[in-house]
């Protein structure tokens, strides 16, 4: 291997590893809290400091400050050059580093054998199953049929270690970048299904891409097992049952959590539902929705995780809602989920509940009233603080102004007002900036807005994305802070985390700089992080502004400013009076 590996190839590289896997397969983690333990690979210690943060696919020990991403571990740990590093992390998920140009041609054609391929892979799953009685038993246990079993084409994959290898003798390259055959260190191949029932996961075109496959000895672990990330097989990107969903041109389509929830809602006659592969649902999953049909309901299992996932999918469709698309939330019974559901109640009581699902703007209010409840004035002012990075994160319409009325009902102000504190920085409470200024007046230093700013960037790109329309960004740039200024245009140019934040300044001297910022405590919820942000660069611009204008007025006094110097100190003027009054 010659020449420089490419940024992008890089960034997709670590974008699509996930540093828990990869670094449990060489340390073993303990899952704490959100983060992951372990003792210090890199010294020795008895209770273990070794953090790896999956949010930043970033690893951190508090012991030693051994820090850094999946190519670092590589490095340090394994002792790899860089070159080599990321060679190990492209092939565990089925990429080889570009050659050269006009590789792309070459992919086409090989993305087209691959999809035939995993076609014919498929096939064979079909056929075992259909030889299989254990894994016939299982899924008649389950109630499934044997049209419905045809219409997803449900495979079985033998519990044995060569089945694949043993029916494509020749083929074992290709078994191995889709992820069907494994590696493991030693260099030993064998297959990574085993004993699960398989589901084929189709791209919109109908073509074989992947799949997920479920143990059917309750022992086994872990229950799901789905194909690794590919080039052709982005999990964010996909959804189960979509390919034969969309065939039917439905009204709505219903989002639910799991492959069987799809299958057994088909069963029952409701055909219009598909399922994230297990990822959190994605703005592309929404997006895609929203092409085959204009309403969207969410179903969601009533434990916990299925509480947060709602959450969370209402941070993301907000935004893209526009006013003749409807989305909708309801939540099966705690213990339940669409699959059980359908099989107790059968399919008319489960319209029932789908009819009664809530609105987007019902179900945030809802959500809204259990962090506020707006019974005294204290609640109701931090309603319209929480409130308003939902509503200022919508598009202009009626779905927003209608939303907007309702909030002034509930915090009893005129519309107007409301409005007025939805779009000033006053409905910013202090609250935001509580948590940092308190820790700071432990630490005896206040860290600088611009050091906030650069921390949050560092820890969670993703949030300048959606910050941004917020802000004068041309202002922004004219900051002075160089290392802030070079964040910002590389998260503007697509970085997505820490740890593509970490390699884009590994050779730079300003390296240490951002580890330290990548570990800088900020003792923030996560739902502040937005705020916190929108604030810091608020007040940059503030500053920036300020500064600029200082200096005009400064050459203004010692000698004369020339006529467009003049102009451009009343615009500045004019702009920090109306951020001011907003
Ligand atoms: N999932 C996964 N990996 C796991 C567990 C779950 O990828 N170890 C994904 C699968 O896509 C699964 C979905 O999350 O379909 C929902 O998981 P869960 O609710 O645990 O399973 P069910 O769909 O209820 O599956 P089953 O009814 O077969 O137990
Ligand atoms: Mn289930």
């Amino acid at each position: 291997m010659t020449g420089k590996i490419s940024r992008a190839f890089i960034d997709a590289v670590l974008s699509r590893t996930s540093l828990v896997e990869f670094i449990d397969s060489h340390v073993s983690l303990v899952k704490r809290g959100a983060n992951y333990l372990a003792c210090c690979p890199f010294h020795h210690e008895k209770t273990p400091s070794f953090n790896v943060i999956p949010d930043k696919q970033f690893y951190y020990c508090f012991g030693c400050g051994a820090s850094g991403n999946a190519i670092s571990f590589a490095m340090n740990y394994l002792r790899k050059n860089f070159v080599e590093s990321v060679e190990d992390l492209a092939s565990r998920i089925g990429l080889e580093i570009p050659k050269e140009a006009g590789l792309n041609q070459h992919n086409h054609a090989s993305y087209q054998q691959i999809y035939g391929f995993l076609d014919e892979v498929s096939q064979c799953f079909y056929q075992n199953l259909q030889k299989n009685a254990q894994a016939l038993a299982y899924l008649q246990n389950r109630s499934l049929t044997q049209q419905t079993i045809d219409h997803f084409q449900l495979g079985f994959a033998p519990d044995e270690w060569q089945h694949l290898s043993k029916v494509f003798p020749r083929q074992q390259k290709v078994l191995l970048d889709t992820g069907m055959l494994v590696k493991n260190d030693k260099g030993n191949i064998y297959d990574r299904y085993r004993g699960r029932i398989m589901f084929p996961i189709r791209d919109r075109r109908g073509r074989v891409i992947g799949f997920g496959g479920r143990v059917i000895n309750p022992e086994h672990q872990p229950k799901y097992l789905n194909s690794p990330e590919t080039p052709y097989f982005h999990k964010s990107n996909e959804l189960y049952g979509l390919y034969q969903v969309q065939k039917l041109a439905p009204e709505s389509i219903l989002i639910v959590e799991g492959y069987m929830d799809v299958i057994a809602l088909y069963q029952h006659g409701v055909n219009n539902a598909v399922a994230t592969l297990g990822t959190a649902t994605s703005q592309n999953h929404i997006q895609t929705l929203l092409k085959s049909a204009k309403i969207l309901i969410f179903c969601f299992d009533g434990d916990n995780a299925g509480r947060k996932a709602a959450s969370r999918a209402l941070t993301i469709c907000l935004p893209l809602v526009h006013d003749d698309e409807v989305i909708k939330f309801m939540f099966v019974p705690e213990g339940e989920d669409p699959d059980s559901l359908v099989q107790k109640q059968g399919r008319d009581l489960f319209y029932q509940e789908v009819n009664n699902a809530l609105s987007i703007d019902a179900f945030l209010l809802k959500e809204l009233q259990q962090e506020a409840s707006p019974h005294d004035t204290a609640g109701r002012s931090k309603f319209i603080h929480l409130a308003k990075p939902f509503l200022s994160s919508m598009r202009k319409g009626a779905l927003k102004e209608l939303l907007l009325n309702q909030i002034a009902q509930i915090v009893r102000m005129d519309r107007d007002r409301t409005l007025q504190l939805m779009e000033g920085s006053e409905g910013q409470a202090a609250t935001d900036v509580m948590p940092i200024q308190q820790q700071t007046r432990r630490q005896h230093t206040m860290p600088s807005a611009m050091r906030i700013a650069a921390a949050l960037l560092t820890q969670a790109p993703d949030l300048f994305v959606n910050v941004s329309q917020q802000l004068n960004y041309g202002l922004l740039k004219e900051c002075g802070n160089p290392l802030l200024i070079e964040i910002m245009k590389f998260i503007s140019q697509g970085a997505q985390t820490t740890a593509q934040m970490i390699e884009h300044w590994r050779d730079n001297e300003q390296y240490d700089v951002i580890t330290k910022l990548a570990i800088m405590p900020l003792n923030l919820p996560k739902e502040g992080m937005e705020a916190e942000l929108i604030g810091a660069l608020k007040k940059i611009e503030k500053n920036t502004l300020q500064n600029k204008i200082d200096q005009l007025l400064y050459k203004a006094n010692i000698e004369s400013l020339s006529m467009e110097e003049k102009h451009i100190l009343q615009k500045m003027i004019k702009q920090q009076k109306t951020s001011l009054s907003s």
